[in-house]
């Protein structure tokens, strides 16, 4: 590693209290798709769709994660995280969704978090990342109202089997991912394009978090929950006046369709509107309960443009005004990440957690087998710095999570694009701890209490 490589260590004035983690989720690292009794899930079903995923990639083996959990929780605790967010298989634990449960996928969860916590980590455990049971999206998935009481009987089953020993609980991730590019765009499962469809997934997802927080309020004593929200500020890609408007409601679509239900009780203007004929008596207060922070995903601004070719007539557009950081090759903006913060302090005025940031790249080791992710290193130190700043300013954060662990099946990009501060030789699957690893302990090591270690 060069000598001008930033230093992990140093102090960024954060709570003494403060969590450093890594997170991950289950479609992306267990594999195991077909073990034990595991259901389909909506996105074994879009793997095996032609052009559904990169390169034909699927999650069947992933990284192994199911049976080499073991030596993960070990690599976690080299690094020194205080906390691990992971997301739970819904259709491994029920394989049909609801009705008959399955115990070898509750066993298995009940060793991860049973060895997360003899490592000395707190497990953080995420209900929904992604992977409908397909059997549920064959009912109509979360276009179906009923989705709602399906999600909060999920809940229930694992906060009675976890919460003896699992404290923290996110009910979703990412809300506006999955519902947009599942929905509305077809980057992701199950890849419809229908508005309707996409309005009626928004509004059951709100009610499906909503049943879930007092699904866990009640079971768990002594709970802490929250939701991850994908956060990024949308830029119109020029000054046109179409332009201008698909950047806002591609905002409201992108920011604020979840968060403003669930947080302030409302949905925001040009989505109230779309979204009337779907609102039954009592659904806004359904989805309002009281959380007790707030997951913040962020990775980089978003550039929009008109296309009346696209369900709602927005698009990703070009970053026009793009500088390539020198060790990235493309342009990051930190700043962004701190604007972020502050706004949703003031905005929804909880405790804020950032759930997920992070850097991807095609990290190969070199000839003698180490991997210099200079580039994850430059974005993580920017990006903490920013942290930084946020909270010298005022905003209340609590934590910071890296994505991710392990590199993994990124989704649409397949195996294409690696997150982790863990190489995976997929072929092996043999991990190799990352330059970015160490730089991590170091920050972590710089930046924790004796207590919180
Ligand atoms: C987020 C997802 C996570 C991963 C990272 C790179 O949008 O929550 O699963 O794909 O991006």
């Amino acid at each position: 590693m060069s000598s001008t490589m930033p230093s992990g260590a140093k102090r960024l004035g954060l709570r003494s209290d403060f969590v450093w983690g890594v997170s991950t989720s289950a479609y992306q690292i267990e594999g195991a798709a077909r073990e034990d009794g595991r259901g389909p899930s909506i996105w074994d079903t879009r793997c095996r769709t032609q052009g559904g995923v990169w390169n034909g990639d699927t999650g069947d083996v992933a990284c192994d994660h199911y049976h080499r959990w073991p030596e993960d929780v070990a690599l976690m605790k080299d690094i020194g995280v205080a906390a691990y967010r992971f997301s739970v298989s819904w259709p491994r634990v029920l394989p049909k969704g609801r009705g008959r449960v399955n115990d070898a996928g509750l066993d298995f969860y009940d060793r991860l978090v049973d060895g997360v916590l003899e490592a000395g980590i707190e497990p953080w455990m995420c209900l929904y990342h992604w992977d409908l049971p397909q059997a549920l999206h064959d009912l109509g998935g979360w276009a179906n109202r009923d989705s709602a009481g399906w999600f909060a009987d999920y809940a229930v089953l694992m906060a009675r089997r976890f919460g003896d020993r699992v404290k923290r609980f996110a009910t979703f991730n990412e809300f506006s991912v999955f519902t947009l590019f599942g929905y509305a765009i077809d980057w992701a499962a199950p890849g419809i394009t229908d508005r309707a469809t996409h309005l009626k997934a928004i509004h059951h997802v709100n009610l499906a978090h909503g049943a879930g927080v007092d699904v866990l309020r009640d079971h768990v004593p002594g709970v802490s929950i929250g939701a991850v929200h994908n956060r990024q500020a949308v830029h119109p890609e020029s000054d046109s006046e179409a332009d201008r408007a698909a950047a806002a409601l591609l905002d409201e679509h992108w920011n604020r369709a979840f968060c403003d239900p669930q947080i302030l009780g409302h949905y925001p203007p040009l989505i109230a509107r779309d979204m009337e004929p779907y609102i039954q008596g009592g659904d806004l207060a359904r989805i309002c309960r009281p959380q007790d922070w707030f997951g913040l995903n962020h990775y980089g601004p978003i550039f929009a443009k008109a296309d009346p070719d696209t369900t709602w007539g927005f698009a990703w557009g070009e970053d026009k005004a793009a500088t390539p950081h020198p060790l990235l090759g493309w342009a990051i903006y930190p700043d962004a990440f701190r604007d972020e913060l502050l706004l949703i302090a003031r905005r929804y005025k909880l405790p804020i957690v950032v759930t997920e940031n992070g850097c991807g790249g095609n990290d190969q080791p070199t000839p003698e087998g180490r991997i210099e992710d200079a580039h994850r290193i430059a974005y993580l130190d920017l990006y903490t710095d920013k942290m930084k700043e946020a909270a010298a300013a005022g905003a209340d954060i609590r934590g910071y999570f890296v994505w991710s662990l392990l590199d993994n099946f990124e989704w649409g990009s397949g195996y294409g694009n690696r997150f982790g501060l863990i190489h995976v030789d997929y072929e092996t699957q043999k991990r190799t701890a990352k330059a970015s690893a160490g730089w991590y302990r170091e920050l972590i090591g710089a930046n924790s209490s004796v207590m919180n270690r």
